[in-house]
């Protein structure tokens, strides 16, 4: 299309985020944009935002102070550029961002974003936009369909949200305020995006929503599908070999999503469920409606149906009130459990949550100090589990052209980074590699046999299926 215009967008936070970018430059593309790297020759720049953690908003309006710049050079020429901005922050903000940053046209939160070609049209008429209501309509069902050939650029992984939103409101949290009330896409509507997936080459898929293991979506008989549900029937689906899924609450894990992970080879042992901290007096303050004894039984659950699942984790150290008696509970948890991996971060008060107006907030120097020390031990456990398995064999699915020529970038079971000398018509194939090295964050591998290493009908029938669209 030679009047096309172009889209530059800039991803922050969260993978839903990243699953939002992509459904807002699917949005666009009927209406004549496509994407490009390159801000300077952008004429319409979308900041996709996060608001979880401090900060988050300063980064935004000194970016837009440098986005700025290039769009008062174009002034008066015939390439003007539209500044938006959208996600967590815009959410959040509203009016506020139009006020203190003059150059922004739009303003519009994650429920509209199925909306934003006529929001452009809007903004293009002089108007400053701010679009933050909570819509009645289905931003799903209203999105177009993504086009497989906008699909199979995103290779062989892609992401897809099942839910969003989350009504447990955590003391120290944005998302309830954000993002809005729990709701959760049909059934159908979720397969549909999923065969089209896997259609388009993709052989890994993993389901996203702020809480998705609170997912209850409609079924095709009316009843309510719990997740565990809905990944059985994913699992039917040909040429998806993997799924997962993130974040979890520990609250909501369901006896049918523990028999999927019994059950489901294609449900990768691999389990995000944060706990955030060690204490039951912290716990309580932070309302997240479970002790440490209910994460241990549950673990204990989970590690039974799948033994060899690996656990990863969120933390947050210094909430207020928190004594060093209550950190070394969450040391301790963190000893107790073992995790292949974790993310810790200091309390940052969020304006409008709770936590944010409690007394004693912990000084700076002290939540640095834990953070540090849980660091040391998360990553302690993270280069154990790591270490545990060199001179093992796993399944390796190629994802991407390695650091080094002749090299691959694939994924483990267990979501570890796996470099492995491989030819390039491997990649979007799953190989059995043995592991002969161990780096700090990700792990060497050899090829130990040139076939699929789940040979199923259904799978060859998509391996015909990408190689027709290129992918391999
Ligand atoms: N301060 C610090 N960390 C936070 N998180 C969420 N809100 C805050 C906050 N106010 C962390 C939690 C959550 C992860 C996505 O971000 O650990 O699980
Ligand atoms: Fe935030 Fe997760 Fe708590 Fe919901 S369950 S309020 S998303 S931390």
């Amino acid at each position: 299309m030679s009047d096309a215009k172009t889209v530059f967008v800039r991803t922050y936070g969260c993978q839903m985020n990243v699953y939002d970018s992509d459904r807002m430059t699917d949005a666009l593309a009927p209406v004549g944009y496509r994407t490009t790297d390159n801000l300077d020759e952008a004429d319409l720049v979308i900041l996709n935002t996060c608001h979880i953690r401090e900060k988050a908003a300063e980064k935004v309006y000194s970016e837009i102070g440098r986005i700025r710049k290039v769009k008062d050079a174009r002034a008066g020429g015939d390439k003007p550029m539209t500044i938006a901005v959208a996600g967590c922050v815009a959410q959040a903000e509203g009016e506020e961002i139009i006020n203190r940053a003059p150059a922004v046209d739009l303003v519009f939160g994650p429920q509209s974003y199925h909306r934003l070609p006529e929001l452009l049209k809007r903004a293009g008429n002089g108007a400053r936009v701010v679009e933050t209501d909570f819509p009645t309509e289905d931003k799903f069902a209203a999105l177009p369909a993504a086009e497989k050939a906008v699909m199979m650029k995103r290779g062989v992984t892609a992401f897809l949200t099942v839910q969003e939103g989350c009504d447990k409101f955590c003391t120290f949290c944005v998302v309830p305020y954000t993002r809005g009330a729990e709701i959760s896409r049909s059934v159908a509507q979720v397969l549909d995006e999923a065969r089209r997936l896997a259609e388009a080459g993709v052989r890994e898929v993993t389901l996203l929503g702020q809480n998705v293991n609170a997912y209850h979506g409609e079924g095709p008989d009316g009843s309510d599908w719990g997740l565990g549900r809905l990944l059985f029937a994913l699992a039917e689906i040909p040429g998806l070999d993997r799924l997962r899924y993130t974040t979890s609450h520990p609250r909501d894990m369901g006896d049918d999503l523990i028999a999927a992970h019994r059950d489901l080879d294609c449900l990768m042992p691999y389990l995000h469920l944060p706990v955030q901290a060690g204490s039951d007096r912290i716990l309580g303050l932070m309302n997240r409606k479970h002790t440490g004894a209910d994460y241990f039984r549950l673990v204990d659950r989970i590690r039974a149906a799948r033994p060899d699942i690996a656990l990863s984790g969120d933390f947050i150290v210094g909430f207020p009130s928190e004594t060093e008696a209550d950190f070394q509970a969450t040391l301790d948890l963190v000893s107790e459990i073992g995790y292949a991996s974790a993310f810790s971060f200091k309390y940052s008060p969020r304006p409008g949550t709770p936590g944010a107006n409690l007394d004693d907030q912990v000084p700076e120097e002290v939540k640095s100090e834990r953070l540090q020390r849980l660091q040391a031990l998360i990553n302690d456990q993270q280069r154990a589990f790591n270490l545990s398995k060199r001179g093992s064999e796993m399944d390796v699915l190629f994802e991407k052209p390695g650091r080094f020529d002749g090299q691959l970038g694939g994924r483990s079971p267990w979501l570890q980074a796996v470099h492995v000398e491989a030819p390039a018509q491997l990649l979007g194939e799953i190989r059995r590699v043995v592991i002969e090295d161990v780096g700090s964050n990700s792990l060497v591998g050899r090829l130990i046999a040139d076939r699929p290493a789940v040979a199923t009908p259904a799978e060859d029938a998509s391996r015909v299926a990408a190689d027709a669209g290129g992918v391999a």
